[in-house]
């Protein structure tokens, strides 16, 4: 495919894990002798149109990650992240040298992305500035208070939004540049862009398998999975 700009990735490892509840942050719990940042780097480090990737990591762990990172060519810089998400995506936007690049923003914790996935992503990304994977509820979907159904939701039109997103540089620069306050605390980019600069977002089929380590209870299928695409 011809693509007219460098392609970055950030990777978002600065998190604490609270809800997956270890003594070590989710990003670097193991399985079959590999961490999940490991993972996760080497689905973009063996992405033929990733030129560069920057991970983002707790200021504390950046030695680890910087040993981690030592295999994968692709790694430019490990920098720090901070309190929230928003102000990790911030530092890590910060760190990026070539403006005039696409940029994916991709969460550590998801270590199955479809190779397929990202080459859609930069793809389409020319034509709105900002491109997130999203995937449909196969449940029903209702919006509850007090343990009481108060409405049924439409399945087809909600979707769940996952990460990589994809972004033009001065897109997603010009959107936490309008974020003047120093803390910022949103889930996503997107939501940052839609809120700042309100451009069209594109939407392409996410996948079922890109799953967010959150919990425990997702280790076993990511287990699973991992072995399907990464070959454990
Ligand atoms: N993240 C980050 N900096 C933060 C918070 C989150 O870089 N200050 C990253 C996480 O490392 C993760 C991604 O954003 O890869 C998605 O966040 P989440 O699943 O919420 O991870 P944690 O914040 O680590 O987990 P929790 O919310 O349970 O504490
Ligand atoms: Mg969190």
């Amino acid at each position: 495919m011809f693509k007219s700009r460098k392609v970055i990735t950030l990777i978002l490892a600065s998190g604490k894990g609270s809800r997956f509840g270890e003594n070590i942050p989710k990003q670097f719990f193991k399985i079959k002798r590999k961490t999940i940042l490991e993972y996760s780097i080497e689905i973009f480090n063996n992405h033929p149109l990733v030129d560069e990737i920057i991970i983002v990591s707790i200021p504390e762990f950046i030695q680890k990650t910087i040993r981690i990172s030592k295999k994968f060519p692709k790694v430019s810089k490990v920098i720090p992240g901070g309190a929230t998400r928003s102000i990790s995506s911030r530092n890590g936007i910060a760190a990026i040298e070539n403006k005039n690049s696409y940029i994916l923003i991709h969460d550590s914790v998801r270590p199955i992305v479809p190779q397929q996935l990202i080459s859609i992503l930069i793809e389409n990304v020319e034509e709105t500035g900002a491109v997130i994977p999203c995937i449909k509820s196969t449940d029903t979907l209702i919006k509850e208070e007090n343990q009481i159904v108060k409405q049924f939701l439409d399945r087809n039109s909600i979707l769940r939004v996952q990460t990589p997103q994809c972004f033009k540089y001065e897109i997603i620069s010009n959107a936490y540049n309008l974020t003047s306050n120093d803390y910022i605390d949103y889930p996503d980019d997107s939501i940052l862009v839609m809120e700042k600069l309100n451009i069209p977002i594109k939407v392409i089929p996410g996948s079922i398998h890109n799953i967010k380590l959150t919990t425990k209870e997702d280790i076993p299928i990511i287990s699973t999975l991992l072995k399907q695409y990464h070959f454990t």
